[in-house]
């Protein structure tokens, strides 16, 4: 059977890295989480002096020292564990998801030059098929042709809760009024900015999990994954 592209895209917190890591794992396939790439930028700049006291970017900095950024993924320790984000070598799996990180992503994903590089990486892990990969732009950038684009959504409220038990069960002291703010603050960025913006792609298959469990969730994704591999 044809290993096919899944692109997986939408808001942040929507459940859909679960998702496209259950998909991956239950099918064989790859499974590459680009939110990971563009967090794993985002605290290099953090960690290079590159961000201001305002979370302005220094954008000329930034993508003078693109070249210097590499990223890679190792797999989790044990069968369905998180796979390990690397940076230039270093294990920043846990860094890449604080709060620290979360507050700039978004502004360093809005910078074209990052895009490009990135996207460029992208596609180049998924030449050979058989990828499971999940972000904002894949289905409409990064994959256009890709078998099966699924499009996933939730009220940003119950975003924010998703987000707030998975942070204060790591042990993160946060609120829920900031998980909130910074929710609905990301989304309005990944929304309208210039280039790649978040948006459905015309052929993606539409998902609003805000109410189903995991069960369902599952078994509508095997679904979608069965009728993309017979179409073929
Ligand atoms: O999915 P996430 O919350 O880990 O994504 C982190 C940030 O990266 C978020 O602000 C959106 C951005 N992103 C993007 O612009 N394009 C992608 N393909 C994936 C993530």
């Amino acid at each position: 059977m044809k290993r096919i592209t899944v692109a997986i895209d939408g808001y942040s917190s929507s459940g859909k890295s679960t998702m496209a890591r259950q998909l991956a794992g239950s099918v064989g396939y790859r499974y590459i989480d680009s939110g990971a790439m563009y967090r794993a930028v985002a605290l290099y700049a953090l960690d290079h002096g590159m961000i201001g006291p305002e979370g302005t970017v220094d954008e000329e900095k930034l993508v003078a020292a693109l070249p210097d950024i590499h990223i890679d993924f190792a797999p989790g320790a044990t069968a369905g564990e998180h796979q390990h984000t690397l940076l230039n070598g270093q294990d920043v799996e846990t860094e890449i998801r604080r709060l620290r990180v979360s507050n700039v992503v978004s502004p360093v994903a809005a910078i074209g030059a990052v895009r490009r590089a990135l996207v460029l990486q992208q596609q180049a892990m998924g030449r050979e098929g058989g990828i499971v990969m999940d972000g904002r732009d894949i289905g409409t950038t990064v994959f256009p042709n890709a078998e099966l684009k699924i499009f996933v959504n939730a009220s940003a409220e119950t975003r924010a809760q998703r987000r707030f038990k998975e942070m204060t069960d790591g042990g993160s002291q946060v609120s829920y009024a900031d998980v909130l703010a910074n929710v609905v603050h990301r989304d309005h960025i990944d929304e309208t900015r210039e280039e790649s913006p978040l948006r459905r792609a015309d052929d993606a298959l539409e998902l609003d999990n805000s109410t189903m469990t995991p069960e369902e969730q599952d078994a509508w994704l095997m679904a979608a994954f069965k009728a993309a591999t017979q179409e073929d």
